[in-house]
């Protein structure tokens, strides 16, 4: 997966471009604002961190839309026989516009071309919306994680098989 492949949401073009120090650091405050970063009492600074981070096999990108910021994804490659989508994060003015969609299916095909047969990513429990959202795309449950994250609160983890391999 390159960090700069183009896919056009008409009327709109959404790219993924190699995360930023100064983008890290205004995504990371304003994700820590909304759910599911606020209700596991996220700081700014700490997601900040996490998205500036350079770490092996866990790629960061910046989404842009129409050359504005409009959120990051965290690809964490070679899980389970395919890459785990270990962060996603749309700004709530960008949502409900198909920019998470195009995410998923940038995702998706960079995956197959690397030859994946799955895709894996979690969503809280209390994250109704995000459930839906990887539902609508193709993602089943296949468990449930308990305390995952902080005691009191379930990770449901989903799957989507490819059809290569
Ligand atoms: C979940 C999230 C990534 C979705 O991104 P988005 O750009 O708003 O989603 P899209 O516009 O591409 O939605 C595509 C479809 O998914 C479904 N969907 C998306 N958000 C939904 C929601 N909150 N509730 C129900 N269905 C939803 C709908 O079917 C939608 O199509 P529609 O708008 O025509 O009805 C985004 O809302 C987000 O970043 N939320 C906060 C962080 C989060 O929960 N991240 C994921 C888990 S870590």
């Amino acid at each position: 997966m390159t960090g700069a492949d183009r896919l056009p949401v008409s009327p709109r073009a959404v790219t993924f471009e190699p995360m930023t120090a100064e983008a890290a650091q205004s995504l990371g405050e304003a994700l820590a604002q909304i759910d599911p970063w606020a209700r596991y009492d996220y700081t700014g600074k700490t997601l900040a961190a996490f998205l500036a981070g350079e770490e092996p096999g866990a790629q960061r990108f910046q989404i842009i839309v129409d050359r504005v910021l409009a959120g990051a994804i965290v690809i964490r490659s070679n899980w389970l026989r395919g890459p785990y989508l270990q962060f996603l994060g749309i700004l709530p003015a960008f949502h409900r516009q198909g920019v998470g969609r195009s995410a998923l299916l940038w995702f998706e095909r960079g995956s197959e071309a690397g030859g994946a047969r799955n895709l894996w990513v979690v969503a809280s429990d209390f994250n109704g919306g995000a459930q839906a959202f990887y539902e609508r795309h193709g993602f089943a449950r296949v468990g449930i994680i308990d305390g995952l994250v902080t005691e009191g609160a379930a990770e449901i983890l989903f799957r989507k098989r490819l059809r290569i391999g």
